[in-house]
Order: C-alpha cells, then structure tokens, then sequence
C-alpha cells in the first residue's frame, strides 16, 4: 500500500526552537509540504483578511488564536493535493484539544501521524534565538544575526530580498509565548508520548546541521 511509506510528521518545540529552521532541511530532503499555522495565520494578517484581523490581536500579545480557528485552516490544507502523501505540520497542534481534532481528522481519512520530533532546547537559549532572528519578508528564509547571518547585513542569501524582525519577537511578547508555550503546548509531550511516536532530537548547544542530523535519524531513510 502506498500509504505504509507516507510520512505524516509534527514538529514540537517552544517559540525558538527551531521549528521553521529544521522544516527547511526536512522539506529540502524529504520534499514534504510545510504546514505552519504561525506562516499561514502571518499571511491572512498580511492580506488583511477576516481571519488575519482575528488573529492579529492575540499573536501580538503571544496567545494562541483560538482552536476553531486554527483547526479550520489546518483540515483545509490537509485536503489539498500536494498533502495527499504526507506532510510536516510545524506549530500545530499547539493544544490538547488541537491534537485531538488533528487525530480525528486523520483517522476519518484512513491515516495517523508516523512522527512527533519534539526539539528541545534549554529556556535561556530560546530568548537568545528570538532576539536575534531575521526573516526575508520575499521568500520566508530565516536568519539569526549571530549563529546564521546573512553574507550582507539585512539582504536575504537566497533572493536578495529585505529580511526584517518579526512583531512578536519583542522581549515582553517573547516572554508571554514561553508561558503560553509551558502551559498549554507542552502537555502534548506526554500525549504523544503515551502513543509512541514521540522523538526527541536535542537542540542545546548544536548547530542547525547538527541538529538536523538527529532529525534525519528519525526519520530515516531518503525521500519516498
Ligand atoms: P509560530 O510562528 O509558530 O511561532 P513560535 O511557535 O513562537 O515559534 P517560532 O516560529 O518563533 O520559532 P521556531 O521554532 O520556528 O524557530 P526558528 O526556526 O525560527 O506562532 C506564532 C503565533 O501564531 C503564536 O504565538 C500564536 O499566536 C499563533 N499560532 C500559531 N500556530 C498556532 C496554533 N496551532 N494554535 C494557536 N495559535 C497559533 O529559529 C529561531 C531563531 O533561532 C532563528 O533566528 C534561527 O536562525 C535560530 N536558530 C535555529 N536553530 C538554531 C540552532 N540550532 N542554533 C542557533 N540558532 C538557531
Ligand atoms: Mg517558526
Ligand atoms: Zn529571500
């Protein structure tokens, strides 16, 4: 069955610890879609949607936007095309009641979750990450000004496009999505735990390529 080979994978992991770092490798090697809540909901806001006028308020303080809306535009893109052989959802399910309605969304379709890699990374290196990240406001590629820079200062590598700071990414924001994070994302360690197939690739310390290293090992072989 086609199916048995299908990588259905959730990166897990604070504000900082690399989520959309390592989907760039993981979507290079694999060639997954890459669904990110945070990206999809900074679009909507960008467009100036209903939506993204919703969210807006509560990214700007670092609160999770509320599950049904969030939910809505997950089982959306999971219906598109590119989704029908796996996918790497990164940032989503960000509460208990996200990871059910993602279960059940699945399991109405025949499929599961192959793979939770949850990056861990000591709190006082997540603050330190945040600071100093950039992003191309052109093609999305992320920077940090010190462990990543750029060739030149504020240009973007990839397609010369200016890289910018992202709203929540102030110091006080910064603090509210840590204990936002704490309190309502990282029970989901547990949950996935207790249906084994969680992994834990280490991020303390370890270079992005480093890191990346662990994840490949999970996730194993070359692209299907
Ligand atoms: P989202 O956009 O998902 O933000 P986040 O979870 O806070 O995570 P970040 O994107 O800040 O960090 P990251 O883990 O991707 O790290 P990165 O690779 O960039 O969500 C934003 C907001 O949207 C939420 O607060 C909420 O309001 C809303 N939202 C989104 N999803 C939601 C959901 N499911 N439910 C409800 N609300 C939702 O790396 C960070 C920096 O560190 C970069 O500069 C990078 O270059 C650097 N770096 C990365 N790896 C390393 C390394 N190994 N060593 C040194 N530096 C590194
Ligand atoms: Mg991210
Ligand atoms: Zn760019």
């Amino acid at each position: 069955m086609a199916r048995t080979r299908e990588r259905n994978i959730v990166l897990l992991g604070a504000p900082g610890s690399g989520k959309g770092t390592q989907a760039e490798r993981i979507v290079a090697r694999y060639g997954l879609p890459h669904i990110a809540t945070g990206d999809m909901l900074r679009a909507a806001i960008a467009k100036g949607t209903e939506m993204g006028r919703e969210a807006r308020r509560f990214m700007d303080a670092g609160e999770l936007v509320p599950d049904e809306v969030v939910i809505g535009v997950v089982r959306e893109r999971l219906t598109e095309d590119d989704a029908r052989e796996g996918f790497l959802l990164d940032g989503f399910p960000r509460t208990i009641g996200q990871a059910e309605r993602l279960d059940a969304l699945l399991g109405g379709a025949g499929r599961g979750l192959t793979h939770v890699i949850q990056l861990d990374v000591p709190e006082d290196e997540l603050a330190e990450r945040l600071a100093g990240r950039r992003l191309c406001r052109a093609c999305g590629k992320g920077y940090h000004v010190v462990f990543d820079p750029p060739a030149r200062a504020g240009v973007c590598d990839a397609c010369g496009g200016e890289l910018y700071q992202r709203a929540d990414d102030d110091e006080t924001t910064v603090r509210n999505r840590l204990a936002v994070y704490r309190a309502q994302t990282e029970p989901l360690v547990e949950h996935y735990r207790a249906k084994c197939i969680l992994s834990i690739a280490f991020g303390g310390g370890k270079m992005p390529d480093e890191v990346f290293e662990q994840v490949a090992e999970i996730l194993g072989g070359a692209a299907s």
